[in-house]
């Protein structure tokens, strides 16, 4: 694909984090027709509705960046909502979308799609080599079932639909509702809390040891982009920073965004998750993509989006 201009575009979930960071740069582009639906008018687990809304609106692109999506509480309380749901929403959008001859279309996978005990880093000839994490398993065998939805369209036939796997991302848009949220949104909430009440420690949860990677959502967006116009193979490829922080490292930089002086206590009784966590993005670079946001000023941002929107 020459490039993303004039083109009709369906940005499917596009008030998440992912979602609205896509039509952040994509509605940047000269002519460029961008199609959304909130929840509201197109529930995405009813096939019927995403047929004949994709059938009404034929883009030349979907993205599929909707989905059920959280942090390890959210998916321990509510596995059958994150496997129903992903598989419905995937499956709806995939196969809405070749039959209305959508011949474009973008998936994201989770790095829990990765077996636990996975060589770091992760590269997708691992996918499907061993077990997964059980908290986060209903979730990943969605995100497994979606990518052989793409990859099976594509052979047989012929359509061009891949799938991105990002690592953790935060910015603009995150959830900073308890339950649903990942550890960066989860840290910020926490010492906002904890500067505003003059709190003298925070309680994180685990040991701070585990090692992470953090990617900021607009850098994923621009790589979303260059992904449209270049990578045309049904394996997956992975999208990380490369930028690898304890999560120890990284509670400290938030407090530092935050303005947080007090003491961070490590409740070692709670579960940490796996001790490292790192994608191989050999891929997206070679093709010339790297992140431009560093994890001090990304916060920094994320941060401010939270101020704005969520701290009257
Ligand atoms: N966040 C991460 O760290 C991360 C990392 C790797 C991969 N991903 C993947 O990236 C994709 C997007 O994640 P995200 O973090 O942007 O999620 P998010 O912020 O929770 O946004 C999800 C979006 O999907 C919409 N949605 C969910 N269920 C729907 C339904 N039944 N009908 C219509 N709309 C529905 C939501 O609409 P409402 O606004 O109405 O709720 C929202 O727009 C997901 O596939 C996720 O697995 C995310």
């Amino acid at each position: 694909m020459a490039d993303l201009n004039h083109r009709k575009v369906y940005i499917a979930g596009h008030t998440g984090l992912v979602g609205s960071a896509l039509v952040r740069r994509f509605s940047r582009l000269e002519g460029i027709e961008l199609v959304t639906a909130a929840r509201a008018e197109l529930d995405l687990t009813d096939g019927k509705a995403v047929e004949s809304f994709l059938q009404k609106a034929r883009p030349d692109i979907v993205i599929v960046a909707a989905g059920r999506v959280g942090g390890i509480l959210a998916n321990s309380l509510y596995p059958a909502e994150f496997v129903y749901e992903n598989l419905m929403i995937q499956a709806n959008l995939i196969h809405g979308s070749w039959k209305a001859g959508v011949g474009r279309l973008l998936n994201f996978g989770s790095s829990c799609m990765y077996p636990r005990e996975s060589r770091q880093p992760m590269s997708p000839d691992q996918l499907l080599s061993g077990q997964l994490e059980p908290t986060s398993e209903p979730y990943a065998i969605a995100k497994l079932a979606g990518l052989s939805l793409g990859s099976s369209y594509n052979r047989q036939y012929g359509a061009n639909y891949i799938t991105a796997i990002p690592c953790n991302l935060y910015g603009p848009g995150d959830a900073f509702e308890p339950t649903y949220s990942h550890v960066i949104a989860a840290l910020i909430l926490k010492f906002h809390k904890a500067r505003i009440e003059g709190a003298s420690s925070v309680e994180v949860w685990g040991d701070g040891r585990a090692r992470r990677e953090f990617l900021y959502v607009d850098d994923l967006a621009e790589a979303c982009e260059l992904l449209l116009l270049s990578y045309d193979r049904s394996e997956p490829i992975n999208i990380g920073s490369g930028q690898f922080s304890t999560v120890g490292e990284l509670a400290q930089a938030i407090a530092a965004a935050v303005g947080y002086e007090g003491e961070i206590r490590w409740d070692r009784s709670r579960p940490a998750g796996a001790p490292e966590k790192l994608l191989d993005s050999s891929a997206v670079k070679a093709l010339g993509w790297s992140p431009r946001t560093d994890l001090c000023a990304g916060l920094k941002q994320a941060y401010a989006w939270f101020l704005v929107k969520h701290a009257s």
